[in-house]
């Protein structure tokens, strides 16, 4: 089916018509004709950090209730993270799940692999065996609540090589109880910092949830990618007083200079991404730290951009285009001659009240009801329309990432790599 509208191409809003076959924009015109659609579009998001759990914590999430909730929001691929109850460790449990995403996604998927202290030997091996999907290494936890996870700057140093995403927080400065209400009272900005500034000098890597000008102003300086998310944009340590116990969040919510400094450089940025961490109210209650995000995160900074705090280009960069550049996800990214045709689209009249019984997350609530957003009316995946007003996909209709011609270094000589 071919498309019509608004679109932002190349750095530029223009109307144009849409060819696309097999998925993937064939033409891009204005002597094209198809279905109109009315509004922006936009690169549909991709959201390179989400946590669905599934396996043991079906309560919380499943990859089909947190992949709903990414097509709801205009989301058309996620990155899964693996620290999930039991963790993605090894191949079996690798394959497992990706298995399981593609009958269940609603929306492409991608998945990553633990470093832990029981792998960290065979690493290379186990990354080398799924390079075929296009896999990173983490999040990978410097501290850990149940230490099931957590590992040493020198663990990293030693797969340094190897594509790699680290949640940076030094066990140093983190105190007092995990599940202490309001944690930023016990996990310092020096964790962040601190452990920035030593994982800088071991190499460059892909840095999550970065939280605090200091860390972010590091960062600047080396070949590393930034990625920020929307509620150390949004939200600080005065929202305590309105999310009350729902409050922690790893790393925590910090100072209203941060989040103010975070949003004036959001030109700044490499990635947004959620981290779309669900637990229940019960849980929330009990000091869990996460907040969902997956389905609010493009309908947030779309009514940004629609209050002219943050542009539209600026905004397909960061959730789109550089999420498939610094991922290396093939087809994805900007809307492109020869890319999917993967859209997001966003009606400007269309500003409306999160609210949190309308969202679609297991977990039941969001830190941003009644935040403005805008959501998109319609997405389409690999050409079809997934959405439009309602939605129209199924489980399944996602498709996990598999690029059979990644070309990796590392593996080349790996035995495993087939
Ligand atoms: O708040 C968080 N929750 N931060 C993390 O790094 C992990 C996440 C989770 O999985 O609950
Ligand atoms: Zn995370």
């Amino acid at each position: 089916m071919n498309f019509y509208g608004k679109l932002i191409y190349k750095g530029r809003v223009i109307e144009a018509g849409i060819e696309v076959e097999n998925g993937i924009v064939k033409n891009i015109s204005k002597r094209i004709r198809g279905k109109k659609l009315r509004g922006l579009i936009m690169p549909a998001g991709i959201d390179v950090h989400v946590h669905f759990r599934d396996f043991n914590e079906k309560h919380k999430e499943t990859i089909e209730s947190g992949s709903l909730s990414a097509l709801n929001g205009g989301i058309c691929l996620v990155v899964d993270q693996p620290n999930t109850d039991p963790p993605i460790e090894n191949k079996e449990s690798y394959i497992k799940r990706v298995e399981i995403a593609g009958k269940k996604s609603y929306v492409d998927y991608s998945l990553n692999l633990a470093l832990t202290k029981r792998n960290v030997g065979e690493i290379r091996d186990i990354y080398c065996s799924i390079s075929n999907f296009n896999p990173r290494i983490g999040e990978i936890f410097l501290y850990n609540t149940n230490k099931n996870l957590q590992v040493e700057y020198e663990d990293i140093a030693r797969v340094k090589d190897l594509r790699i995403t680290i949640h940076a927080e030094d066990p140093l400065f983190i105190h007092g109880d995990e599940n202490t209400i309001p944690n930023f009272k016990y996990r310092e900005k020096k964790a962040e910092v601190i452990a920035v500034k030593r994982l800088a000098e071991i190499g460059n890597f892909h840095f999550c949830h970065i939280s605090t000008k200091e860390a972010f102003c590091i960062l600047k300086e080396t070949d590393s990618s930034i990625e920020v998310t929307p509620h150390h944009l949004l939200l600080s340590k005065e929202d305590y007083e309105r999310l009350g116990n729902f409050v922690n969040v790893n790393p925590p919510l910090r100072d209203r200079e941060d989040k103010h400094f975070l949003l004036e450089n959001f030109k700044e940025i490499d990635i947004v991404a959620s981290d779309h961490a669900p637990h229940t109210k019960e849980e929330k209650l009990e000091g869990y730290a996460g907040f969902p995000g997956v389905e609010t995160m493009y309908p947030l900074l779309m009514a940004l951009a629609f209050k002219g705090i943050i542009n539209v280009f600026d905004l397909a960069e960061k959730i789109a285009e550089k999420p498939a550049e610094v991922f290396g996800f093939k087809r994805y990214g900007e809307i492109d001659i020869g890319n999917y045709a993967n859209f997001a689209v966003f009606n400007f009249s269309a500003l409306e009240k999160i609210k949190s019984e309308k969202l679609n997350s297991l977990c039941g609530w969001t830190p941003f009801d009644r935040f403005d957003a805008i959501f998109p009316h319609v997405v389409i995946i690999r050409g079809e329309i997934f959405k439009d007003g309602e939605i129209l996909a199924t489980p399944g209709d996602g498709m996990v990432y598999e690029n059979m011609v990644y070309e990796n270094v590392v593996c080349e000589n790996s035995e495993n790599n087939k």
